[in-house]
């Protein structure tokens, strides 16, 4: 990969990357179309990090459709596909990891610990093996794109982090690999974590400003379904994740919850920096 990479940039061709752990839906492929469209080469990467898993997690269980997914690229255009194993990215004795301090320990690093660690440690050697001038990350996971641009930052990477839009379900539900565990009745109390996003951004629409109150209301619209067990909600600056007593300048909506042992994440952007994001993907 590293060697077919470099001939690449040889090659004075634009590389882009788009990583991903595989069972790959819509906002994945989202991620390749954006790369499509402003790189001239693609590479894309397909592995199950378990540096980025809690012992308790669900690694063993996350779903593996490789046959799929490789069509899927295929039908994308993507030029190269790394995918390698975990023995390959880790070979005994390895020590070295890329710790963000700080960051990530908030939102999910709070209630994942070790996970962002593991997820900066496998980025930083994918960014290294391919080298390329973009790199595409979703919106979906805000916070891991808030601990890789501070990675990016202070490491000096000469990266640029291209972040998409969340892809979502035809009824709101944000895509999402581990979808695939909910059973049908969980898939539709999942929907509102959607309903409580919307339902405070329709009060910041109003003119209601205090994060206080927003999180109040959108925690009332998730206490409707009891199945759903909130580990998160909080409205933070979308760079440093620290929470915001008022969303007028901007903020970043953020929500986790458990149906039973499934872990979903979802967010919005409220107030000014939603259109500087917007701006951003441009
Ligand atoms: P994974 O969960 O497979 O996601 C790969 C990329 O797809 C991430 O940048 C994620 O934000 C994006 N993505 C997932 N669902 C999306 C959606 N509904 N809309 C838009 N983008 C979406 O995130 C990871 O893998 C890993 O942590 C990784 C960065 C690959 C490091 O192991």
């Amino acid at each position: 990969m590293q060697a077919a990479c470099r001939e690449v940039r040889r090659g004075g061709k634009r590389l882009g990357l788009v990583p991903t752990m595989g069972a790959l839906h819509a906002g994945h492929l989202s991620l390749v179309r954006a790369a499509r469209a402003s790189c001239d080469v693609v590479a894309a990467t397909i592995f199950v990090n378990p540096l980025q898993f809690g012992p308790n997690e669900d690694l063993a269980k996350y779903p593996r459709t490789w046959e799929k997914d490789v069509a899927a690229l295929e039908a994308e255009k993507v030029d190269l596909l790394f995918a390698p194993s975990p023995e390959e990215m880790y070979p005994s004795g390895a020590t070295t990891y890329v710790i963000v301090e700080g960051l990530s320990e908030k939102l999910d690093g709070r209630s994942r610990p070790g996970h962002f660690r593991g997820v900066t440690t496998v980025v930083a050697k994918l960014f290294e093996i391919v080298r390329p001038e973009v790199a595409f990350f979703g919106q979906k996971d805000a916070a891991q794109v808030a601990v890789i641009r501070k990675m990016v930052d202070d490491l000096n990477m000469d990266i640029r982090i291209q972040v998409c839009p969340i892809v979502r379900e035809h009824d709101g539900l944000a895509m999402s690999s581990r979808n695939a565990y909910l059973d049908p009745e969980q898939r539709k109390q999942a929907l509102v974590l959607h309903r409580a996003l919307m339902r405070i951004q329709f009060e910041v629409d109003l003119g209601e400003s205090l994060s206080a109150r927003l999180l109040e209301t959108g925690k009332g619209v998730i206490a409707e379904v009891p199945e759903v067990r909130i580990d998160y909600l909080e409205i933070v600056d979308p760079d440093t994740l620290d929470p915001v007593s008022d969303v007028s300048k901007g903020a970043l909506v953020a929500v986790a919850a458990y149906l039973g042992t499934t872990r979903l994440i979802d967010n919005i952007v409220v107030g000014r920096a939603s259109s500087v994001i917007i701006e951003a993907i441009r």
